[in-house]
């Protein structure tokens, strides 16, 4: 199924199956007990930790995006944690990335590492030097946040496999629309829909979809038994954003592409990173495994002070941390410590109409760098 035929199939999912009478948007079912007289029997709801009809239907609709079936959690470190608890065990070597997202590493370095499994780190460009021998799971992030590396998703899923490992892909920068992980041979995927999926910055969620039965089923075992549950509110929100999520992720894509276009040769601006550009060192690789290019840019200003100033300066720019909400967003990654640059931006492109995003942009690049 295409791209297009999935977005537009996920508006018609719910419709598909309705009667006469029945609304078409999704209810809420808040629910920790169900009627069950006699005994238990499969498929049929009996406690919440285990079954929610709000939190299934959010699962289909989630299944439809990645092409496999998906389990929903209340967070995107709680679908990466299912999915390292649910493949390692004592004796394990996990290999991570060791410029993304922190929280995978510090997860595995204060908590996997003293149930027995050694954790290593590598960096997201050159990933796939040394080979995979020997890893009973690789994390892959790609593009990774915040630096925007690239990993070769059709390579490096073949070789984990080859040396008899188990990929888990961190899809959370480019959503099921611009990046298909588990077409190009991961076993599992990861996202946080904290980020574009949710895209309103009112929700914290996540998901993990695979292909394997056997990993879908320890997954759920985890989550069911670790109680890592996402509420029944918390899920109708995420299944009311993915209806908007293809029209969201493309204009957020387009703009950050012109936007991109703009800041590249912008004198206050170095070490631009935007995988669509021609220039960037990902944009080969970009081209064959991305649909868009993402809306993430990060780029470097003079100065701490700089950054903050051209943050500050534009009026279409929330200042925050977190990214892939409708709303423009940027920080200086340095301020929570990632090895960057202290003037480095990350800048979270959102659905605003693009001429008036790109002249507002422009305009505070131009006030912040001039120092004014
Ligand atoms: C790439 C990536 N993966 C996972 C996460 C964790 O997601 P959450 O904050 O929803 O737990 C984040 C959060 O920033 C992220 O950037």
């Amino acid at each position: 199924m295409d791209r297009d035929e999935r977005a537009a199939r996920l508006l018609h999912l719910r419709g598909a199956a309705l009667g006469q009478g029945e609304a078409l948007a999704l209810p809420i079912t808040p629910a920790s007990m169900f009627h069950l007289s006699g005994d238990p029997e499969p498929g049929v709801a009996g406690y919440g930790r285990s079954d929610n009809p709000t939190r299934a239907a959010l699962e289909a609709l989630l299944a439809l995006v990645e092409g496999a079936p998906a389990l929903a959690f209340p967070s995107g470190m709680a679908a990466i944690a299912a999915a390292l608890f649910a493949t390692l065990t004592a004796g394990d070597r996990l290999l991570m990335p060791a410029d993304g997202y922190y929280g995978p590493r510090d997860l595995a370095a204060r908590f996997l590492a003293r149930l027995g499994v050694t954790v290593e780190t590598r960096p997201t460009i050159g990933f796939a030097e040394g080979g995979f021998e020997g890893f009973k799971a690789v994390l892959i992030e790609t593009p990774s946040n915040p630096g925007l590396d690239l990993v070769d998703l059709a390579a490096v899923t073949e070789a984990v496999r080859t040396a008899g490992g188990v990929s888990i892909v961190d899809n959370t920068t480019m959503t099921g629309f611009g990046q298909r992980p588990l077409d190009l041979g991961a076993d599992i995927l990861v996202a946080s829909d904290t980020k574009a999926a949710g895209g309103h910055s009112d929700l914290l969620a996540g998901h993990v979809a695979t292909g394997s039965a056997e990993l879908l089923d320890r997954m759920r075992d985890w989550r069911t038994l670790s109680g890592s549950i996402p509420g029944a509110f918390d899920a109708w929100l995420l299944h009311r954003s993915l209806e908007t999520l293809e029209l969201r992720f493309e204009r957020m894509c387009t703009n950050a592409e012109v936007l991109a276009a703009h800041l590249d040769g912008h004198p206050g601006v170095s070490d631009l990173r935007f995988p669509g550009l021609l220039t960037d060192p990902g944009h080969a690789l970009a081209t064959r495994q991305m649909r868009r290019m993402g809306f993430l840019i990060g780029f470097t200003l003079a100065s701490r002070d700089a950054a903050e100033r051209f943050i500050a300066a534009c009026p279409l720019i929330e200042p925050a941390t977190s990214f892939g909400g409708v709303h423009t967003t940027a920080e200086r990654r340095a301020r929570w410590g990632d090895a960057v640059a202290p003037g480095f931006v990350r800048l979270s492109v959102g659905t605003e109409p693009t001429e008036p995003l790109v002249v507002a942009v422009m305009a505070a690049l131009d006030r912040a760098a001039g120092g004014g």
